[in-house]
C-alpha cells in the first residue's frame, strides 16, 4: 500500500501482515511443537486477568511451542500456574522480569534486549503479559525493538483488566440507558481534562495510589460527588473484592478496607447494575416505583 502524501513524497511501503483466520490459527508453523521451523520468533501474548480460562487458545499455542517465556508477575504469573494446576505442561523455560506497577524487577531495556537476543539465538520466546499488550502494557515498545532488531514479532491480543475486571463484578461499561461510552485511563493521567457526565464510564487502572485526587477531580465536574464508584481488586484472583461507594465516598472507604492495588477503578452510574451495589445506589432504585404511604 502506497499513500500520497501532501508535498509530493511517497510514503514507504506499510506492510501489515494480514491475519491468520479460523483454523488456519492453529496450523500456524510458528506455534507447531512438533515442525522442524527453529527460526527465533517473539510472540507478546495478552495473558488476561490472571484467569487461564480468559487466555485466548492462539495464547496458548504460543505458549505450548515456547522455548522461552518472559512472564510479567501481574496477570502472566497466575496464568501460568493455573494451567500447570489443570495438567497443561509447558516445557519452557520460564524468566521472571517480575513488572508489579510502579515496580519493575528487570528494566524495560533489559526486557527488550532480552526479547531480541533469545530470538536471534533462534528461541521461540513468548513475552507473557498481564492483560493485553497494548492497554498500558508497553507492548508497541516490545514490538517496535524487536522489529529494529530484525526479530520476527507479532501481537497476540489478550483480554484486557480494563473490561474483564469490572465484568467480574457484574459491571457492563456501556449500557443501554446508562452509559454509552467509556474511557479507560491510568491514575497517573491528567483527568481534570475528561469532561462527561455519569453516562460516560471512567475506568481507572494503576488508580489506588491516587484515588482521593481522581475522585476529587471528577466530583468536581459534571459527575458530581454521588456518582457511582466501584473499585475491584485482585480480579478473578484469591483476593478479589470489591467496594462500592460515589466519588464522595470511596476514598474514605478504601482506607477503611485497606485497598491494595492491582484493582480496577469504575466510576459512572453502570456500577449501579453491580450485585454489590447497595440498595440506595442499586439500579432497581432508579426505577423502583414510588413508595406507598
Ligand atoms: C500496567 S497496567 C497493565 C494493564 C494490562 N495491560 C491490561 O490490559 O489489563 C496494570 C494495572 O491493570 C489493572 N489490573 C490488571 N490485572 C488486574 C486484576 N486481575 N485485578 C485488578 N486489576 C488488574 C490494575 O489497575 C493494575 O494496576
Amino acid at each position: 500500500m502506497t499513500e500520497n502524501i501532501p508535498g509530493g513524497r511517497v510514503a514507504p511501503e506499510a506492510r501489515i501482515e494480514a491475519p491468520t483466520r479460523g483454523l488456519d490459527t492453529l496450523a500456524d508453523a510458528r506455534y507447531s511443537t512438533t515442525g522442524d521451523d527453529r527460526k527465533g520468533h517473539v510472540a507478546l501474548v495478552g495473558a488476561g486477568p490472571g484467569e487461564p480460562g480468559l487466555l485466548t487458545i492462539r495464547g496458548l499455542r504460543a505458549l505450548e511451542a515456547a522455548d522461552v517465556i518472559v512472564a510479567d508477575r501481574l496477570g502472566a504469573r497466575s496464568v501460568l500456574d493455573g494451567l500447570a494446576a489443570e495438567g497443561v505442561e509447558l516445557r519452557a523455560e520460564v524468566v521472571d522480569v517480575g513488572k508489579l506497577p510502579g515496580h519493575h524487577a528487570v528494566p524495560q531495556d533489559a526486557i527488550n534486549e532480552l526479547l531480541v537476543t533469545l530470538a536471534r539465538d533462534g528461541k521461540r520466546v513468548v513475552r507473557l503479559k498481564g492483560g493485553d499488550p497494548y492497554v498500558f502494557g508497553r507492548g508497541g515498545e516490545e514490538l517496535a525493538y524487536c522489529r529494529e532488531g530484525g526479530v520476527d514479532v507479532e501481537v497476540v491480543p489478550g483480554i484486557t483488566s480494563a473490561v474483564s475486571v469490572p465484568a467480574i463484578a457484574g459491571i457492563p461499561l456501556t449500557h443501554r440507558g446508562l452509559a454509552t461510552t467509556f474511557t479507560v485511563v491510568t491514575g497517573h493521567d491528567q483527568i481534570q481534562s475528561l469532561g462527561g457526565t455519569r453516562d460516560h464510564t471512567v475506568v481507572l487502572l494503576m488508580g489506588v495510589g491516587t484515588l482521593a485526587n481522581s475522585a476529587i477531580t471528577l466530583a468536581r465536574g459534571e459527575r458530581g460527588a454521588d456518582c457511582p464508584v466501584a473499585i475491584v481488586e485482585d480480579g478473578y484472583g484469591p483476593r478479589q473484592r470489591v467496594t462500592i461507594g460515589t466519588l464522595g465516598t470511596i476514598a474514605h472507604q478504601a482506607a477503611v478496607r485497606g485497598v491494595r492495588s492491582p484493582a480496577v477503578v469504575v466510576v459512572g452510574d453502570v456500577v449501579r447494575l453491580s450485585p454489590y451495589a447497595p440498595a440506595e445506589l442499586a439500579a432497581s432504585a432508579l426505577t423502583a416505583p414510588p413508595a406507598l404511604d
